[in-house]
């Protein structure tokens, strides 16, 4: 059963009850998404993993499938409540088999993480190979800490790209195989610089738009252990990555593990757990937790990797107002009431104005001092989520620097029950942010003392995309 509480997002993927973390196994198979994600079904703390299950026409619309993996074998189950299970990992698809590849979790055992295959015709059920582990160990170059195989084929031969530490450096393992069953270990493809965590977890390796990308979710890295995006150069025949930039993927709080899939139309998708580890999440309180990302896709301009919500998020508008060309000053502020769930656009013209810094402030409510501020400095390039009077939860800030020499400052906010995703100049930054506003007046508001010229202001309500 789906529980009901005024919790629920309306166009974000959540668990249907119990425990969520990372998004698992993206895949587009048979011409449908697949998301599978780490789930406990019995309880809104994490617990033994199983791995959940979901598809999608679109991207945007999920339909919850059977649980697909329950820890049951002795590499991913024990008796210990917590510390086993099914841990994370990925799919492929191989002679319209779909296989998910993942690691078997029992604390206590040594090594305690090892890598596992399932197999399924139809998409639906999953049978664990008799071969697993199919990696029973972790390199020398590494440690139990081995988790979280992200495997994609390439010119005939599959590759695996596994995280894992030694010596306070987070580090990627990388893999072939012929057949997935059997796997040489080809070496440490990267490894954390000193300031990119100490253990690399979900790490993901795939070209946009011919640039060669690593995503890793650090341990104890830079910023709240906030997911790194990579760029470099990979060579499939030695191995090697060989490191270029990096910067977050994400400037927000809530953002974890993200994952990508590429998809009929060539489009490198990620999705991203919208929360992170020891994070305070209320609406536990209403039996269940976590949720993800909207599908994003990638693209790599301006030496940047760049995200942007999948163009099918547009068919959820509705009640559309767009108007062009107002001035914002302290004679005239802008106010309207939001549905819950909102799109909005706004485009600054830099040129005309004559603002410093201004402010827009989402889920403000008259009866409660309570709303959320995005504060931005014009003349700095930042951009500050002020989350100190919004409601329940996490009052932590984030900021995002952004390019404010360019004749226009574009963002785009999609806002839901409880959070809140900032694209900025189309995506170069984003910030995710979870809220949770006990007042329902939803204001939104922009603010400023010196003229602010915004050449657009475009905003929708948003559709669910759940049944019932
Ligand atoms: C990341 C992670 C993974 C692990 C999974 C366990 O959030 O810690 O490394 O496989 O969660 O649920």
């Amino acid at each position: 059963a789906v529980v009901k509480s005024p919790s629920r997002l309306h166009y974000h993927f959540m668990p249907p009850i119990g425990w969520m973390n990372d998004p698992n196994g993206l895949v587009y198979f048979n011409h449908e998404y697949h998301l599978f994600y780490q789930y406990d079904p019995y309880g809104v703390e994490w617990g033994p993993m199983h791995w959940g299950h979901a598809k999608s026409k679109d991207a945007v619309h999920w339909e919850y499938l059977p649980v697909a993996l329950v820890p049951s074998e002795d590499y991913e189950f024990s008796e210990i409540e917590r510390g086993h299970g099914c841990f994370s990992g990925s799919a492929v698809v191989r002679d319209k088999q779909l296989i998910l590849m993942y690691t078997g979790n029992v604390d206590g055992r040594h090594p305690k993480q090892t890598q596992n295959i399932a197999i399924s015709s139809d998409g639906l059920h999953f049978e664990k190979c008799h071969e697993n582990p199919v990696i029973a160990s972790f390199p020398e170059e590494g440690t139990e800490d081995f988790r979280d195989p992200k495997v994609w084929e390439e010119n005939g031969q599959y590759y695996a790209v596994i995280g894992t530490k030694k010596e306070g450096l987070g580090k990627a393992a990388l893999y072939r195989s012929q057949n997935l069953v059997n796997w040489n270990y080809l070496g440490i493809c990267a490894q954390s610089n000193g300031e990119q965590g100490d253990m690399w977890e979900c790490p993901d390796l795939f070209k946009v738009d011919d640039q060669d990308i690593l995503l890793v979710s650090p341990m104890y890295g830079l910023k709240n252990s906030s997911p790194l995006a990579i760029s470099g150069i990979f060579d499939s025949e030695t191995g090697k990555f060989v490191q270029d930039a990096y910067d977050f993927i994400d400037y927000g709080h809530d953002f974890y593990a993200p994952q990508t899939l590429i998809d009929d139309q060539n489009r490198r998708i990620m999705i991203g757990w919208m929360n992170i580890w020891f994070a305070e999440m209320p609406e536990k309180k209403d039996g269940w937790v976590g949720a993800m990302t909207v599908s994003r896709k990638l693209s790599y301009q301006n030496n940047q990797l760049y995200q942007y919500p999948v163009k099918e998020i547009e068919e959820l508008r509705y009640d559309g107002v767009s108007t062009s060309e107002i001035m914002i000053s302290n004679q005239n502020d802008f106010s309207t009431q939001l549905h819950e769930a909102a799109d909005i656009e706004i485009e600054i013209d830099l040129e005309k104005s004559k603002a410093e810094v201004f402010s827009i402030y989402l889920k403000a409510s008259e009866t409660v001092d309570e709303y959320i501020e995005l504060l931005v400095d014009l003349t700095k390039g930042k951009l500050t989520c002020i989350r100190e009077k919004s409601g329940a939860g996490e009052k932590t800030g984030s900021t995002a620097p952004f390019n404010h020499e360019l004749a226009k400052l574009k963002l785009r906010i999609l806002v839901d029950t409880n959070s809140i995703e900032l694209f900025i100049n189309d995506g170069q930054q984003v910030m995710t942010n979870r809220v949770y506003p006990l007042g329902e007046d939803n204001l939104f508001k922009i603010i400023s003392e010196q003229a602010l010229y915004l050449s657009q202001l475009n905003y929708w309500k948003m559709k669910t995309i759940w049944k019932g």
